[in-house]
């Protein structure tokens, strides 16, 4: 295993939590005697009845998930000829299950029930999704198995569905990739509002009122991230590719989403003329609000663009962990939002982190080189900000 793995486990030992996860501390406190964690396969294998797989599955250079870890775990549990049931909470792709049940098989686990338990909880409310779900999916290869897995699950607030184990595989991606699709339709109905002079609060609101197409996602904003929809919708389009089907709404989902990124940055130059020698302050760095994950997050593809326009990239964030990878080694940070905008020619709030409702803007706005705050998230009030002096711009408001 590698070093930053065993760092890991050591922490978790002695009661650490490695990620940002709230609640999850205080879980593994309460917990403490029923839980323990270690590198040695063997010891974790010794009196378990069930293994789940929880590796990550990373995008091949092709696009697919990379089912390299799945496949070493399984091969790991050779052997454990006691076990009574392997169950995937990896994100993989249709068809895994198969494949999996052939490198059981053949590591003499023939008898060994299999179950896919895909993961829908959002990360920074894990726990509490967790807990209280909408649906608890298993998809398994027999209902002794599936019994089993929901067994597991007494206690957790939700509707179990069991069903066989490509639908469950295909339920999870299809859920990722419906969420993503209602972000970028709602974009693209965003810049239409800008062409048009409609305002995207006011049309969210009205369209979520009806029933059958739900609130939820339909915030507009500067584009989805995180180390789950960018990858997710690319697998499945690889999916479907790989078996000879164009997936043509996967695939506008996808390039919406890439292009509302590029938007902010011509919004910019539109204001600014050449971005050349110019300051620009990006506040809120992270995919989104309560997490310190920035796998995928929209700053980095605009950090990079900014960086390659010419402009100096100063950032600010709350919880973002420090990358020692290109965007950010040539980006400052700045640990308040004032330092960050000081000088700036232009801002763009990137993450609705709370925080920046609490900024004295007006005190911002004077310490800015040129005032054009560029709103990526529909956070703050538009003519509060104008009377403020702003040039404020943002997403699909007049
Ligand atoms: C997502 C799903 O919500 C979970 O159900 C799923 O289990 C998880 O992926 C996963 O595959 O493991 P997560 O990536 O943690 O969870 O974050 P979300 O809260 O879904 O947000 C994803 C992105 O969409 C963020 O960049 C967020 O800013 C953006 N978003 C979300 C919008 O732009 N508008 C919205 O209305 C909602």
């Amino acid at each position: 295993m590698r070093d930053i793995q065993s760092e890991r486990i050591k922490l978790l030992q002695s009661g650490h939590v490695p990620i940002y996860e709230p609640g999850l501390g205080d879980l593994i406190i309460k917990n403490k005697e029923r839980l323990s964690f270690t590198l040695n396969v063997d010891e974790a294998l010794a009196h378990a009845e069930i293994v789940f797989v929880c590796v990550d599955t990373p995008p091949t250079s092709a696009g697919d998930a990379d089912l390299s870890r799945v496949w070493s775990v399984l091969r790991s549990l050779k052997g454990a000829a006691h076990l009574a049931a392997v169950v995937v909470k990896s994100t993989v792709p249709v068809g895994t299950g198969a494949r999996a049940r052939s490198v059981l098989d053949e590591a003499g686990l023939g008898h060994v029930g299999y179950a896919s338990n895909p993961e829908f909880t959002a990360e920074g409310r894990a726990v509490s999704d967790f807990l209280n779900p909408d649906r608890v999916v298993i998809g398994a290869s027999d209902a002794e198995t599936a019994r089993l897995v929901e067994e597991l699950h007494q206690g957790v607030n939700g509707d179990v569905v069991v069903m066989d184990i490509p639908s469950a595989e295909m339920a999870r991606m299809a859920s990722n990739a419906l969420l993503a699709t209602k972000i970028s339709f709602i974009n693209e109905i965003a810049n239409i509002c800008e062409a048009t002079g409609a305002d995207i609060g006011n049309v969210s609101k009205a369209v979520g009122l009806d029933h059958r197409l739900g609130r939820h996602f339909l915030q507009a904003g500067i584009g989805w991230g995180g180390s789950c929809f960018p990858k997710d919708s690319e697998a499945l389009k690889q999916l479907a590719s790989n078996t000879g089907y164009h997936p043509q709404l996967l695939s506008a989902v996808i390039e919406v989403n890439n292009l509302q990124k590029r938007r902010a940055i011509q919004k910019l130059k539109d204001q600014l003329g050449t971005l050349e020698g110019t300051q620009i302050a990006l506040l809120g760095l992270t995919f989104k609000p309560g997490t310190d994950d920035m796998r995928e997050a929209p700053s980095a593809v605009l950090a990079s663009r900014l960086l390659a326009e010419g402009a100096a990239v100063r950032c600010w964030d709350p919880l973002a962990r420090p990358a020692d990878v290109e965007p950010w080694t040539s980006t400052t940070r700045h640990e308040s939002v004032l330092d960050a905008v000081t000088g700036a020619d232009a801002a763009i709030v990137v993450t609705e982190w709370p925080q920046l409702r609490e900024v004295t803007w007006g005190e911002a706005r004077g310490l800015m080189r040129r005032p054009v705050l560029y709103d990526g998230r529909n956070l703050l009030g538009p003519q509060t900000m104008r009377d403020l002096g702003f040039t404020y711009l943002s997403v699909g408001r007049p």
